[in-house]
């Protein structure tokens, strides 16, 4: 028990002294508790929200149902919180005074959302506006990033521990065979990049399940588990006797950093592991000393953390990132693996020192078919989403062959394709015609068809009359391929789609059952994707105080249904989002391509009784491209598959593609600081004909990449 308390205190004060030391956001929140900033309600706040906002937002006219004369300085008073956090949220948008309205300097709008946003911080609310939250990024307006004023501000990228992932955590753990560790680390739920620079330090249920893996290692490592003919390893073993010698508590000290580390121990180190080995042997003899040592290698915070704090050279107001970071970062951009022995050694011997030297350990990376690179696709499957058609329930009498999971499966073979092909992979993504169709489980189901049909056509030899009271077998839970509208299993695969029908990724039934509902479209989602992933755009969270709902109606068409949100209130938020949804009513919910929709009407019976039948009506798949003030973008849109064909063209949404990949790779929002970086990366996609590797490459050997601001 004793060993065990060692061991908990070294590590704490390594990693507690890491994160004190390191400024990880430019203003470091101020703590949740203190007192509120009256003054800087007076001085800053309210002077600005009396000249640029009270007149729409006052008791009596409160637009949007927001009086801000009834706020005051205390965030954790009343209902304050929930619309401070809107205010900020619609002024850093730009949304807020509307278009129309006299617009703020924007100095003054910083000053009014830092204000908000410290306050906010020590109500103990942080959210949508931390950095690197991923929700925010839109929120910078494209001009700054791409164009001729774009590009001029300095670089703003403070330096920064970033959380190791759990897919990293479950690579490491591979190195103990035959261990099962329970995974302490998780990931944010919901919609976009997962694995941010923001998800943060360890919580104490995170560090208790770290605790317990580092012993669960540590025991195996000395075979203290009790498994018949199991023994110490090697290098470890001599710490398990009475009194061992130094040098070799030094040896296993080695041997546990180049395991666990990657790195040899420097002399304090292993000067202070001794030290801890000689007093938790005090307590707990060789057993104690060994466990307390192994464990507190195993929970140094280098194990995880990632270090990207610039620990190299110091020039120009900025720091670029050591070797070591360098190697590391490389790594997990690509991998889930900690740096392969090559790079290692690149960064040891100062071949790692150059964005040339970046970028040419990351076409080795690119060019090994040993290395898997899992990074890549995970990007593609966490911009798109359409993984999330499995986790969409369907009834599944309406389509009994419906399988969301051979769906997501086909288009991660679509995605494979046209990453592997490496040309105009923006473009193709949004328009091949291509499709797999179950590529997993065609030829079973094309076998379990034939040999039914079989059966049956036998069946009726044997037995005539019992076979044709049977009847012909029932296979509508086989014919999956109807999900892509054909009229049987393809014969070879990847197949070409009817040109009108399918447009690439956003017109693939995983996509559309990701952004579907049980029953019906969700037009409203699918707007929104397009909105904020192809077009750059922002749209307000909905109000608390809506009750977002659409009216219950079978006999209306969702178009028909979504009227209600035409009111004046709604409209301001839907318009952003309804046009481009709706224009996917090409497609019904399970993602088949449709020329006529369906409605449920009230009907009577033979016998005079009321019931329902489904009726036929037209069906309206315009949709409209708006308010993005580019000529070439907007515009009315017939049909999905036009919309997504005609913006696969536009610069505006490639750019935004790239802001994306952007956010992907560098684990945080940009800022126009970053500006440089996207339009290299841009010109990098551009020149090399489309390139996905380009495009990843030129991020990686960006300054927002390799460097950090010094302070
Ligand atoms: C010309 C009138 C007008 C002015 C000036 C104006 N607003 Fe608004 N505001 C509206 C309207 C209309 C809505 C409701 C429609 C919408 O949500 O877009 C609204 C909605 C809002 C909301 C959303 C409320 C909610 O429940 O989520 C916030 C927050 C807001 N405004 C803040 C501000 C701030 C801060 C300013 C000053 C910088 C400001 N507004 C200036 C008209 C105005
Ligand atoms: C401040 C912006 C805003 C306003 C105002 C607003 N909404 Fe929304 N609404 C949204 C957003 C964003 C979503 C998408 C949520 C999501 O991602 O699913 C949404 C979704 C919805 C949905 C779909 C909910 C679901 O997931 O099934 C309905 C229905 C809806 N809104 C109705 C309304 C109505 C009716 C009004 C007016 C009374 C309104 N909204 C006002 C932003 C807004």
């Amino acid at each position: 028990m004793a060993a065990r308390s060692h061991a908990l205190v070294v590590p704490f004060v390594a990693l507690a002294a890491a994160l004190a030391a390191v400024p990880v956001h430019s203003a470091d929140p101020p703590p949740a508790g203190a007192a509120p900033d009256a003054a800087g309600f007076k001085g800053t706040v309210q002077p600005f929200l009396t000249a640029h906002c009270v007149r729409c937002h006052n008791a009596k006219k409160a637009e949007g149902k927001l009086d801000l004369t009834a706020l005051g300085a205390d965030l954790a008073a009343g209902k304050g919180a929930d619309a401070w956090q809107a205010v900020a949220d619609r002024m850093s948008a730009g949304e807020m005074p509307p278009e129309g309205a006299k617009q703020p300097d924007p100095a003054a709008i910083k000053a009014v959302t830092g204000w908000v946003e410290r306050e906010l911080a020590k109500a103990g609310k942080t959210g949508a506006t931390a950095p690197g939250s991923l929700r925010t990024g839109n929120h910078v307006p494209h001009h700054l990033l791409f164009g001729p004023d774009a590009g001029k501000a300095p670089l703003d990228n403070p330096p920064r521990l970033w959380r190791v992932s759990p897919f990293i955590y479950a690579e490491a753990a591979k190195a103990f065979k035959g261990l099962t560790l329970a995974q302490p680390f998780a990931l944010p739920p919901g919609d976009g990049f997962k694995d941010t620079a923001a998800v943060g330090g360890l919580d104490e249920s995170t560090t208790a399940q770290l605790m317990r893996n580092a012993e669960t290692i540590a025991d195996e490592q000395l075979a203290l588990r009790k498994v018949a003919n199991k023994k110490p390893v090697k290098e470890l073993a001599p710490l398990l006797d009475p009194a061992p010698t130094r040098a070799q508590i030094d040896a296993a000290v080695q041997y546990q950093f180049q395991l666990v580390l990657k790195r040899k121990p420097a002399a304090d180190e292993l000067k202070r592991f001794a030290e801890l080995y000689a007093a938790a042997a005090k307590l707990g003899g060789p057993e104690g000393g060994a466990r307390a040592v192994l464990v507190a290698v195993l929970m140094q915070p280098e194990a995880s953390f990632r270090s990207e704090l610039g620990l190299g050279a110091a020039a120009g107001g900025k720091r670029v990132l050591a070797p070591r970071e360098v190697a590391f970062a490389v790594a997990y951009a690509l991998t889930d693996r900690a740096p392969d022995a090559e790079l290692l050694k690149a960064a040891d011997t100062g071949k790692l020192a150059t964005p040339a030297d970046v970028s040419r350990e990351v076409a080795r990376i690119f060019a090994d078919p040993k290395a898997d690179k899992p990074r890549v696709l995970r990007f593609f499957r966490e911009y798109f989403g359409y993984g999330g058609a499995t986790e969409v329930f369907k009834d599944a009498k309406p389509f009994p062959a419906h399988n969301a999971r051979g769906l997501v499966e086909d288009t991660d073979r679509l995605v494979r394709d046209i990453v592997a092909a490496d040309k105009d992979v923006f473009v193709e993504l949004f328009t091949t015609n291509k499709s797999y169709v179950h590529h997993t489980t065609t030829e079973r189901d094309r076998k379990q068809v034939a040999d039914a049909l079989a059966k049956y056509e036998e069946d009726k030899k044997k037995d005539p009359a019992k076979a044709a009271a049977k009847g012909p077998p029932n296979l509508e839970s086989k014919r999956s391929y109807l999900a892509y509208g054909l009229s049987d299993f393809p014969a070879s695969q990847p197949v070409e789609l009817p040109k009108d029908q399918r447009a690439g990724v956003l017109t693939q039934p995983a996509w559309l059952v990701a952004n579907s509902e049980n029953f019906d479209n969700h037009a409203i989602r699918r707007g929104k994707w397009v909105r904020e992933r192809l077009l750059g755009g922002t749209v307000p969270d909905v109000p608390i105080t809506v009750d977002a709902q659409l009216p219950d109606a079978p006999h209306k068409t969702l178009r028909e249904r979504m009227e209600v949100t035409k009111q004046a209130y709604c409209w301001g938020c839907h318009k952003r989002m309804n046009p481009l949804g709706l224009a996917f009513e090409q497609f019904d919910h399970f993602g088949r391509f449709r020329t006529q929709e369906q409605v449920t009407v009230e009907a009577t019976d033979a016998k005079g009784k009321k019931t329902t039948a489904l009726k036929l009506v037209p069906l309206d798949t315009s949709g409209l491209v708006d308010g993005t003030g580019d000529p070439a973008v907007d515009g009315p849109a017939p049909s999905a598959v036009e919309l997504v064909r005609r913006l696969a063209k536009t610069d505006r949404a490639r750019q935004v593609f790239v802001r994306h990949a952007f956010r992907f790779w560098m684990g945080r929002d940009e800022n126009p600081g970053d500006a440089r970086t996207l339009m290299a990366a841009d010109q990098a996609y551009l020149k090399s004909g489309g390139s996905m590797r380009a495009l990843v490459t030129s991020l990686l050997t960006s300054e927002s990449f390799l460097y950090r601001t010094a302070k």
